[in-house]
């Protein structure tokens, strides 16, 4: 019989993306989002892309007593992946309260149901944010979590924290925490992607958008930076890999394939590419120019980050493999599909 997992936020970028992965790996998934940053919409593309529609609930993770009950009605599911989250850096410094509940309340609820539906492991979200700016690069999983810059980045140590405390006080589950690099770029199919409310704050989004002329340039925060071209560099990860390592480590749980009742994995690519050396790849795959202009710096921006993956590489069999040439290839094609619908 097939396995089936709870998905919450299932309908955003990288929930979406995982969503096709586990259906392909023939898991049975039921998806739970409160379509506060994506729309159902998305289901027609994950069912385009893997001939399956998900089971969806329009619900919010605050919702404890509604979770209990669908939990109630499946129960046979083994496993959640928890993506549900607020995302937005800056807002959350304007609204820390609607953070500390979207991002932290719903993860209790989803740990305090966990035992009564008999659920054996959460996969969480979790951001290279906890590490700051890191002393040492590549970052390794060992390395000090710095204190947060945003209440966002809070969260997710918070996160970490209650996940580590609540495993080590012997809830009888198993947790595999995964530290997202940078994660960039839509489905090959061009079916689901990146679709951000109102003008986007990350950087690939906008970049697609200034290249489709929807914005007039994009402003390049800094290029005095301690960097060989002075713009700060990230590790940008393609969303199908990342999503791929989400069905090994829901694997990996249920198979009970380690003693490790909590594992952290850093996922990225352990390469760090420049914000102009990303606009550069972007010209030369997709042959569209990208207008930009140097401006000052971004409050809170780290310098320079990227992973040592080297223990998802050997502990979960994952390696990211997609170039950042192709990846900017799927954003760019992903774009012009919402352009081709209207939407954008
Ligand atoms: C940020 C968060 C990260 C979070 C992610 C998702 C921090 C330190 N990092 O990542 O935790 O998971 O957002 O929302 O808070 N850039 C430009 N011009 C733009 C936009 C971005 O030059 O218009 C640059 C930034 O300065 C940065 C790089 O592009 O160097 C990537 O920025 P972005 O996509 O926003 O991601 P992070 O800030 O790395």
């Amino acid at each position: 019989m097939k396995q089936k997992i709870l998905v919450t936020g299932g309908t955003g970028y990288i929930g979406s993306h995982t969503v096709v992965e586990l259906q392909n790996a023939g898991y049975d998934v039921v998806i739970v989002d409160n379509l506060s940053n994506s729309n159902s919409d998305v289901l027609d593309g994950i069912e385009k892309i893997s001939g399956i529609r998900p089971d969806f609930k329009k619900m919010d993770c605050n919702d404890k007593e509604g979770l209990r009950v669908l939990l109630q009605k499946h129960p046979d599911i083994k496993g959640i992946i928890h993506f549900a989250a607020s995302k937005a850096v800056g807002e959350s410094v304007h609204k820390p309260l609607l953070y500390y509940r979207n991002n932290i309340v719903t993860l209790i609820n989803l740990l305090e149901l966990m035992p009564e539906a008999d659920i054996e492991g959460i996969v969480f979200s979790s951001s290279c944010t906890v590490y700051g700016q890191p002393d040492i690069l590549p970052v390794t999983e060992d390395a000090p979590v710095k204190p947060a810059l945003s209440p966002y980045g809070n969260t997710k140590q918070i996160n970490e924290e209650i996940i580590r405390d609540t495993i080590y006080a012997g809830a009888p589950f198993k947790s595999i925490v995964l530290r997202y690099f940078n994660p960039i770029g839509a489905h090959p199919s061009g079916e689901i992607g990146e679709l951000p409310n109102g003008v986007p704050q990350n950087l690939v989004p906008f970049l697609t958008q200034t290249a489709m002329g929807i914005r007039k340039e994009l402003s390049v925060f800094g290029d005095d930076y301690n960097t060989p071209d002075g713009s700060c560099m990230r590790d940008y990860i393609n969303v199908v890999d990342l999503a791929k390592a989400h069905v090994i480590a829901m694997n990996r749980m249920l198979q009970n394939k380690s003693k490790e009742k909590l594992e952290i994995f850093n996922l990225g690519t352990g390469r760090g590419v420049s914000v102009l050396e990303l606009i550069t790849a972007f010209e030369k795959g997709t042959g569209v120019k990208v207008p930009h202009k140097i401006v000052g710096r971004r409050e809170g921006d780290i310098e320079k980050v990227w992973a040592n993956p080297e223990h998802a590489n050997k502990v979960l069999g994952w390696t990211a493999k997609e170039s950042v040439e192709n990846t900017l290839i799927s954003a760019w094609n992903w774009q012009k599909k919402l352009r081709e619908k209207g939407i954008q």
